[in-house]
């Protein structure tokens, strides 16, 4: 164990599947379940990233090479992991690509990839682990949106459109899943310092517009959204679900 944060105990030896774990806030959650005593599984279509994440980590890891954007590979994926690890215990539906496009330059095809990539997985995901969870009668499902469609980022239309629709589809299925014991939250982060956000978005004017809409004015770290996300999988919350937690530092 090298985490120095908190530990939950009941997150031991719990069956974990994150999406998109190799990089980012991703590689930061799977590494968080980890120092929980968790077994975690995680999909990415990154596979340098993610097997070297999955060695440095050691046995209690698994990487599974996967593009979420093939539903039906998806499935397939998380079905036959299932019968190797157990069925899951946790899900965090995390992967996405936050691409900038121009409104003129958008065409169908485009809008078509930029969903798949930013939400639909998230449905299948889950649609393929409630039959384990609905077995154990208890699950915990976090599902990672952004405030970036609350606070209207520009030049991103289908990403923002994606991150609103998913916390509209925490709201259903947590309704849903309830009565089965199945916990369905949603996550907001705010800017979060990872590498891809460095080198691509992260300029002295961005900077300085972060720091005069935070009330914090230190950066969000992908740690600090892993230690929410293992809060809200764990017993700590039994009784929360169907809520939006906001991680951003006081933007307004
Ligand atoms: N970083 C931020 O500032 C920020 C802010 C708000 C919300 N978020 C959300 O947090 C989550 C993680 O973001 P991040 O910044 O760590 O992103 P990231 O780009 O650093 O990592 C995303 C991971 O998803 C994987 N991935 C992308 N498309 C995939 C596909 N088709 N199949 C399989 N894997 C795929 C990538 O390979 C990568 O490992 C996302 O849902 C993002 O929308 C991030």
């Amino acid at each position: 164990m090298t985490s120095t944060h908190a530990i939950y105990p009941d997150l031991a030896g719990k069956v974990v599947a994150v999406t998109g774990g190799a990089s980012g806030i991703g590689a930061a959650i799977v590494t968080a379940f980890h120092n929980q005593g968790a077994h975690v599984v995680f999909f990415d279509k990154d596979e340098l990233a993610g097997a070297a994440l999955a060695e440095s980590l050691g046995n209690r890891v698994h990487f599974r090479a996967l593009d979420l954007t093939d539903i039906e590979a998806l499935t397939n994926r998380f079905a036959e992991t299932a019968a190797m690890v157990g069925d899951f215990d946790v899900l965090v539906n995390n992967a996405a690509r936050d691409d900038r496009h121009e409104i003129a330059s958008v065409t169908p095809a485009y809008w078509r990839e930029q969903l798949a990539v930013n939400l639909d997985h998230q449905f299948f995901s889950t649609q393929a682990v409630i039959p384990g969870m609905r077995k154990k009668g208890a699950g915990a499902i976090v599902n990672m949106s952004s405030i970036a469609w609350r606070v209207g980022l520009e030049s991103a239309p289908a990403y923002v459109a994606s991150k609103a629709a998913i916390e509209g589809l925490t709201h259903s299925l947590a309704r849903e899943l309830g009565p089965a014991g199945i916990r369905v939250n949603c996550l907001l982060p705010g800017f979060v310092r990872t590498q891809r956000q460095v080198d691509n978005w992260l300029t002295p004017e961005f900077e300085q517009r972060i720091k005069s809409s935070q009330c914090l004015t230190s950066f969000i770290e992908p740690e600090d959204i892993a230690e929410m996300v293992i809060m809200l999988t764990s017993d700590a919350s039994r009784a929360v679900t169907n809520q939006t937690l906001v991680v951003d530092a006081g933007w307004t």
